[in-house]
């Protein structure tokens, strides 16, 4: 697949973007190679958007104030990885539905799907996750990794890794990393990340991973049954956060955290994850297939396998489960 050429609509603000004075219609024609009148269409089709474009008829279009809003124009000028191509949608049931339907059609790797707003957004093991309008990041990535299926549970671990990274980054707050694939900020859970896969038996066709950042969300947002347990980054921050480039960090701490992956394997990362660890040293408890194993986490192997030493000094490794805390995160 070849990449769009940008729209007429996206080159307007683009130049309007990095134009310190106004820019008159007639040079904004001359540059599109279109009439005066068809670039008025589009300043007009931009304010409905959410633009603010001042005009005046001596000195021409000035750009003062742009969407809060997702999409393409507005993330691009603060991307400087190449997971750029986005599909932005107001309102959809999941991005990780879509994501698998373009996924299906052939979508390359690096290809987001964003919605503001999920009417049916899902977390792991069946739950719901809640996501309320215009005030999150709710997105799938389509990734194509030449993996074993064995290493795909990895992924979650290194999304999550690059997730802490983008929140530290954007808000300065101190995002923990809880095992497998949750981020925490202040003991409270801020980031969801759901890693769904279609494979052979030996090779990975491909991936649709889902991540949900609570961005500038109100507790009020969440059933009444997890408020104790869920924050957003404004509420940890005491202020919000510029939604857009955040979103944008997130993407560009996402590709630069899976390349090291698909490098190294999660070995490279093993010490910076167990560095940002919510649970180093902390006893608990993880719900696993084969039952419940109690128990004091001393890191990750390479695999990225939980390792736990029981009461009696044994170690163990768990590979997939769900951790509580046995004492509170306090
Ligand atoms: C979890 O912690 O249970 C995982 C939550 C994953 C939520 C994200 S939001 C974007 C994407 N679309 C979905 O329907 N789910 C994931």
């Amino acid at each position: 697949m070849t990449r769009p050429m940008p729209s007429a609509a996206d080159r307007i603000v683009a130049w309007l973007r990095t134009s310190t004075a106004p820019v008159s219609g007639e040079e904004l024609a001359g540059r599109l190679g279109m009439s005066r009148a068809a670039v008025f269409k589009h300043i007009e089709a931009l304010r409905a958007r959410g633009y603010t474009i001042e005009a005046s008829h001596a000195q021409g279009y000035r750009l003062t104030a742009t969407p809060d809003r997702l999409d393409e124009t507005e993330l691009a000028p603060h991307l400087s990885g190449s997971w750029r191509r986005v599909e932005w949608h107001a309102r959809l049931d999941s991005t990780q539905r879509r994501a698998r339907e373009l996924a299906r059609d052939g979508a390359p790797e690096g290809t987001v799907v964003v919605a503001e707003e999920q009417t049916a957004g899902r977390g792991r093991l069946g739950r719901t996750w809640h996501s309320p309008a215009g005030c999150n990041v709710y997105c799938s990535l389509v990734l194509r990794p030449a993996l074993s299926p064995l290493v795909v549970p990895q992924l979650a671990l290194v999304l999550g890794l690059g997730s802490a990274r983008a929140i530290r980054a954007a808000s300065g707050l101190e995002a923990r990393l809880k095992w497998p694939n949750d981020v925490l900020v202040g003991g409270r859970k801020v980031v969801g990340i759901l890693t769904e896969m279609e494979a052979e038996l030996e090779r990975v066709e491909l991936v649709l991973a889902g991540i949900g950042v609570n961005v500038n969300g109100t507790i009020e947002d969440f059933p009444a049954e997890l408020r104790d347990k869920v924050t957003s980054l404004a509420v940890a921050a005491g202020r919000p956060i510029d939604r857009v480039a955040f979103m944008a960090r997130l993407l560009d701490q996402l590709e630069a955290t899976y390349r090291a992956f698909l490098a190294h394997g999660f070995a490279g990362l093993r010490s910076e994850w167990e560095e940002w660890s919510a649970l180093g040293g902390r006893r608990v408890t993880v719900r696993t297939a084969d039952g419940d194993r109690t128990g004091r986490v001393v890191g990750l192997d390479d695999d990225g396998a939980l390792r736990l030493t029981d009461d009696a000094g044994a170690l163990h490794r768990v590979v997939a489960g769900d951790v509580t805390l046995a004492d509170g995160y306090a």
